[in-house]
């Protein structure tokens, strides 16, 4: 971090950690201790955030990453993988105190179950952020609100201070694990100029039961600057001017969708901050999320923008790739 002239097109904040996936899980799982053979096992870049930071760097953007990981072999593995990936990531914080957060994913059929061990992830705060980094970052984004509730407590007051220099700010809140979606969390929102929820998420934060996507979608855009809203193999919807903006998703026969709704956020980052309009950067957030669903794991199938604009414009399987076929809806 000594060359603090650098700028960085994209700060990401939030989680990081190994992903074990094991694939082809019966859904019936055994216990007293016997022993299940599964079809495959793999360990992979976790996290919504450092998925997306990798995303984001694969599609150009210079990109920083801030998150603890505690001092052992998870840690160095999560941080190695970052910066593999060109990622910068000296500004993270190693935990003297607590382990890195771990996630099993046991993936079977169309279904997966996730557990997550959270380690240090819920002692990350915004002090640990370098404040030379914000200030030489164009945009903030932070990943997994609920898993994160001393981030969570400062994001308010944060992203007002790093908006009021003229930077912009983004926030993929995920899942809340305790189902609760407290209130705090409107006031993050208010400081949130994208707003990068999945539909169970979107209904969840507009406090909405009845299903209506559109409605949350509308609703949340009283307060937050742009939702966008990811929709799985139905595409993404945002709500600007008053009006829905709907985008399909490509097609493709996905291998792990685990990641694709971080992809998809690296794909929206990369477009908007770009300058490209709405439209075209729920097109191009669409691909990078359809397209990262070929490979098992978060990053593995991550494209280039050169990738990710072919994919757009090839509306026919393109064999090429010979992994799978991608072609608009
Ligand atoms: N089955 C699928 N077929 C095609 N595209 C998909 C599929 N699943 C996801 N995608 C792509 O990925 C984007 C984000 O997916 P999704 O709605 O699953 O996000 P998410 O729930 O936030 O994901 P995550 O598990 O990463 O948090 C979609 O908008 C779409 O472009
Ligand atoms: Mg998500």
């Amino acid at each position: 971090m000594e060359n603090m002239a650098t700028t960085f097109d994209l700060l990401v904040v939030g989680d990081a950690n190994p992903d074990v996936v094991l694939s082809g899980v019966p859904r019936e799982l055994r216990v007293g201790q016997r022993e299940q053979l599964v079809a495959a096992g793999a360990i992979a870049l976790g996290g919504s955030a450092a998925i997306t930071a990798c995303g984001a760097s694969r599609l150009g953007l210079r990109t920083a990453f801030v998150g603890r990981v505690g001092d052992d072999a998870l840690g160095r593995f999560a941080l190695d993988a970052l910066a593999e990936r060109g990622v910068d990531v000296s500004g993270c914080v190693t935990d003297f105190e607590v382990a890195t957060a771990l996630t099993v994913i046991l993936a079977g059929g169309d279904d997966r179950a996730i557990l997550t061990a959270p380690g240090c992830l819920p002692r990350l705060v915004v002090e640990d952020v370098d404040p030379r980094l914000v200030r030489a970052a164009r945009h903030v984004h932070v990943s997994s609100y609920f898993l994160q509730p001393r981030l969570a407590a400062g994001l308010p007051a944060w992203f007002a201070a790093i908006r009021s220099r003229g930077a912009s700010t983004s926030l993929d809140t995920n899942d809340d694990p305790s189902g609760r979606w407290d209130d705090g969390v409107a006031a993050a929102i208010e400081q949130t100029d994208v707003l990068l929820p999945n539909e169970a998420e979107a209904l969840a934060l507009a406090g909405r039961t009845d299903g209506d996507v559109i409605a949350a979608c509308r609703q949340l855009a009283m307060t937050a600057g742009l939702p966008v809203v990811k929709r799985g193999a139905r595409g993404a919807l945002a709500w600007w001017d008053g009006e829905p903006v709907i985008v399909p998703a490509l097609a493709v026969e996905p291998m792990d969708t685990v990641g694709a709704g971080d992809s998809f956020n690296a794909g929206f980052l990369a477009a908007w901050l770009g300058g490209r309009g709405l439209s075209a950067s729920l097109r191009l957030a669409v691909a990078c999320g359809s397209l990262s669903t070929r490979a098992v794991g978060g990053t593995a199938a991550q494209p280039t923008l050169e990738q990710a604009l072919a994919a757009i414009k090839t509306p026919e399987p393109d064999a090429a790739a010979g992994v799978t076929r991608v072609g608009p809806r």
